[in-house]
């Protein structure tokens, strides 16, 4: 059995170098599930710096899911011009009507999940963040965070499972349940700063006295991929 590092840490870390981002809600308060959803198709196939500007564009268009719903595809097509991907602009305009028709978003996974373009990470990530569902979002960061803190040196895709179980795991600490929106988005700065791809910061990271990545020196080299 491992090791589970503590959430508090994590949860602390967070409080003092969150991020702003124009999807996300102030501290303390609770985000707008339009704007988590919207943020997280985009972020999709895309990074943070690319689709803040979409993103602004795109909500100054269409600020509610209602408008984005009555809106013409050919313009929400034209506002997704350069993100790439069309069929998540279809799925967006396509899903917009099916909330509409359900008089808003959904707040649980499984019911997330029915709708249009939304698979299990996005529906986890909009149960988490807007709605405190104590759900884990397992991305590509939250991957390379739980390869690394227990040295999971099988390779992915294989290992996801097992990666998806130790987020699990961290995500069950009573500090995380009590602040799921928070800890989901803990788990994604922590990824796109200290705990990046190629030259971790493992000197700053909260988690650096638990890790086994960092002990073995094996951080920088996971999460381990199969050869092609
Ligand atoms: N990557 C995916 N979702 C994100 C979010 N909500 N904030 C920052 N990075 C993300």
């Amino acid at each position: 059995s491992v090791q589970i590092p503590s959430a508090y840490a994590l949860l602390d870390w967070y409080d003092r170098h969150r991020r702003t981002l124009p999807w996300r809600s102030d501290p303390g308060q609770s985000a707008d599930p339009y704007h988590v959803w919207l943020s997280e198709i985009m972020l999709q196939q895309t990074t943070v710096k690319a689709v803040i500007p979409y993103y602004l564009r795109f909500l100054e268009k269409f600020p509610t899911v209602e408008a984005l719903a009555a809106a013409e595809r050919d313009d929400v097509l034209a506002a997704w011009a350069g993100l790439g991907y069309y069929s998540r602009a279809r799925n967006l305009h396509a899903c917009a009507a099916a909330v509409v028709a359900l008089g808003g978003f959904p707040d649980t996974t499984e019911e997330l999940l029915k709708l249009p373009g939304v698979g299990s990470y996005t529906a986890a990530a909009i149960a988490a963040i807007a709605f405190n569902v104590p759900v884990v979002p397992v991305d590509g960061n939250v991957e390379r965070i739980t390869s690394r803190l227990f040295a999971v040196e099988s390779p992915l895709p294989g290992a996801r499972k097992e990666l998806t179980h130790l987020a699990r795991e961290l995500n069950n600490a009573q500090e995380a349940q009590q602040r799921p929106s928070d800890f989901a988005q803990a788990l994604f700065d922590l990824g796109a700063s200290l705990c990046s791809p190629r030259s971790p910061a493992c000197g700053l990271c909260p988690w650096q006295p638990h890790c086994e990545g960092q002990r073995t020196g094996l951080a920088p080299s996971l999460p381990r991929r199969a050869a092609k």
